[in-house]
């Protein structure tokens, strides 16, 4: 499976102070927004990679992360000239899916919780249709939201509803087969002028192949659209590492316990951060047996 970030969009909800940079790469807590759905893609074990752009912050996302291969992965980059809405990614990203299925995460999206690295992993042997993840929030109508039949059956998708029919909103990590470019084609503009990932969800929901799971209350989803949303996963990331002195979306510590480098590599990496307590973590990773608190 083959696995997108989409780090394009001018994160105009967040000016002034996306104007002159990219959303993803504002920090959330102690690293760039991005490492957050970049160690989600890691940990579901994806190694080939897209992160699409804008046209401007291309270099910036190259400068933080290369070709991957310091992490053991594969990063490719494209640019969306302008912002169509998600189910662009996957015109865009035709050729770099090939005959693969895909996942698509947000790059605002953070997920954490225990057992989600199992969820994943399962989520990546997906073969047909399509496979996305319901959340319980308090303001469903910022999402895509989930309509439940009498047998908790999903019936319907609707997008930013006025008034949503449950609390369950669509996250933003989702995982498709191969047809997913074919459906993205054949999309419409939304009254926002957006080619919506709902759409693409609906199409797959027509067809009896869109399966939801929902994540239980022990997941932490955040996004990271508006300010407050912003500072929020911050203190909750600060909050967690400092209590238990484990990171959250560390993606050297992810490479290194996934295998994707050896030691020496994340010693390497580890140098150059060596007067910050990210660096200094790094190297408790090298040093430190035995964890078992790694799921
Ligand atoms: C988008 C999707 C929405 C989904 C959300 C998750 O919203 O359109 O269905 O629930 O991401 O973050 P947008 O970022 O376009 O407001």
């Amino acid at each position: 499976m083959k696995g997108i970030i989409l780090a394009g969009g001018n994160g105009t909800r967040l000016y002034p102070i996306t104007q002159s940079t990219s959303k993803c790469l504002l920090p959330i807590y102690d690293k760039p927004m991005i490492y957050y759905p970049l160690s989600v893609l890691m940990m579901a074990g994806i190694r080939e990679l897209l992160i699409i752009t804008t046209p401007q912050d291309q270099s910036a996302y190259k400068r933080l992360l290369g070709n991957g291969n310091q992490l053991g992965i594969n990063i490719n980059y494209a640019i969306e000239p302008y912002p169509r809405g998600i189910a662009a990614a996957f015109m865009i990203a035709e050729q770099f899916i090939g005959n693969n299925t895909v996942s698509l995460v947000l790059g605002d999206n953070l997920l954490h919780g225990e057992g989600l690295a199992d969820i994943l992993q399962q989520a990546t042997q997906l073969q047909e249709g399509a496979l996305v993840f319901g959340y319980y929030v308090d303001q469903p109508e910022r999402y895509g939201v989930i309509k439940f039949g009498n047998q908790q059956e999903v019936v319907d998708i609707i997008e930013k509803p006025k008034n949503p029919p449950s609390n369950y909103a669509v996250t933003g990590i989702y995982f498709y087969d191969n047809s997913v470019v074919a459906k993205a084609k054949q999309l419409q503009p939304s009254a926002r002028g957006e080619l919506e990932i709902t759409d693409i969800n609906k199409l797959y929901l027509q067809e009896k192949k869109l399966q939801v799971t929902c994540l239980g209350r022990g997941t932490a989803w955040l996004d990271t659209g508006q300010p407050d949303a912003l500072r929020e996963a911050s203190d909750f990331i600060a909050v967690i590492e400092h209590r238990q002195g484990l990171k959250i979306g560390c993606i050297e510590e992810i490479a290194f316990k996934k295998g994707y480098i050896h030691l020496d590599q994340l010693k390497a990496l580890a140098l150059p951060l060596q007067q910050t307590a990210y660096g200094d973590y790094l190297l408790r990773v090298a040093t430190e047996k035995n964890n078992y608190a790694d799921n």
